[in-house]
């Protein structure tokens, strides 16, 4: 996700539109990064690190003639982020088992053919607690209503209030500091899309469009803050966060997922397959 940006909405005019030749590569690209994510269902287990799984990612979309999006991207050294418990996003890959318990968000972005597929999804290490699995399921639920709002002539403050509304209903809340993301050939593009109502930016969705959608929920206060590694970022009042995050393309009539999971595991009971 991009961090929210000031700048990035008053770009809201020049939103690239899309037409059949780049859904037809984002169905491509999608689906290989929705098998990346299935890949790692059965490896994500108490004592696995999250490097042993980032190199499975990596090694996974190199045999498949991608790259990987964040690899050097800004800095960054890895394949994917891995973001345990109370890490919002951008948690960096380490050679630290993962523990009975935890929930992991794993986020891939893979490039084919010039195209970018960008998705992440919670895991489960183990036995999990049953309030981190309603804050997973509750996630999962935000992204669905997010994208059930995807049509042409609505607008990013639809996803944003599909989202706050549900969250916030469920007593739990929505991160304001990163938002999805425009993308295609370019990885982080226009529009922004907010995860909450914010009326200063909003911009009407057409056919073409090409975004993510992956709001970040907490159980706590939505506040964050970036570890001093320049990337992890964690609840400042250390409550557990959840992120699911799909792409999508605005059709004549609504809206297509790119990265739907073949077998199903991007749904509840998530890695359970
Ligand atoms: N995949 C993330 C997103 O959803 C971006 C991660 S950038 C990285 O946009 F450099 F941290 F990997
Ligand atoms: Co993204
Ligand atoms: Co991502």
């Amino acid at each position: 996700m991009t961090e929210t940006n000031v700048m990035e909405r008053k770009r809201a005019n020049e939103i690239p539109l899309h037409g059949p030749e780049a859904f037809e590569a984002m169905r491509r690209v999608g689906r290989l990064t929705a098998e990346c994510l299935d890949l790692l269902v059965d490896k994500v287990q108490p004592g696995v690190s999250t490097d042993a799984i980032d190199k499975l990612a990596f090694e996974f979309i190199r045999d498949h003639g991608a790259y990987p999006a964040c690899l050097h991207y800004r800095g960054y050294t890895k394949t994917t982020c891995t973001s345990i418990n109370h890490v919002v996003c951008h948690g960096i890959p380490n050679e630290k088992p993962l523990r009975d318990g935890d929930i992991v968000n794993i986020d891939v972005t893979l490039i084919l053919d010039g195209w970018h597929g960008d998705s992440s999804r919670m895991y489960y290490v183990g036995e999990v607690a049953r309030r981190a699995q309603r804050l997973c399921e509750i996630t999962y639920e935000c992204l669905l209503r997010g994208i059930a709002a995807v049509r042409p002539g609505a607008t990013t403050n639809d996803i944003g209030a599909a989202i706050q509304t549900y969250a916030e209903a469920e007593r739990c809340s929505v991160v304001r500091d990163f938002c999805g993301h425009g993308l295609g050939r370019v990885f982080h593009d226009s529009p922004t899309i907010l995860h909450y109502v914010e009326p200063a930016y909003n911009v009407e969705l057409r056919p073409g469009m090409l975004f993510t959608i992956e709001p970040m929920i907490n159980l706590g206060r939505p506040q964050v803050k970036v570890l001093s590694d320049g990337w992890t970022a964690v609840t400042r009042d250390r409550s557990l966060s959840a992120q699911f995050e799909h792409t999508v393309g605005v059709t004549e009539t609504g809206v297509e997922i790119f990265t739907l999971s073949p077998k199903g595991y991007d749904k509840p009971p998530f890695n359970l397959g």
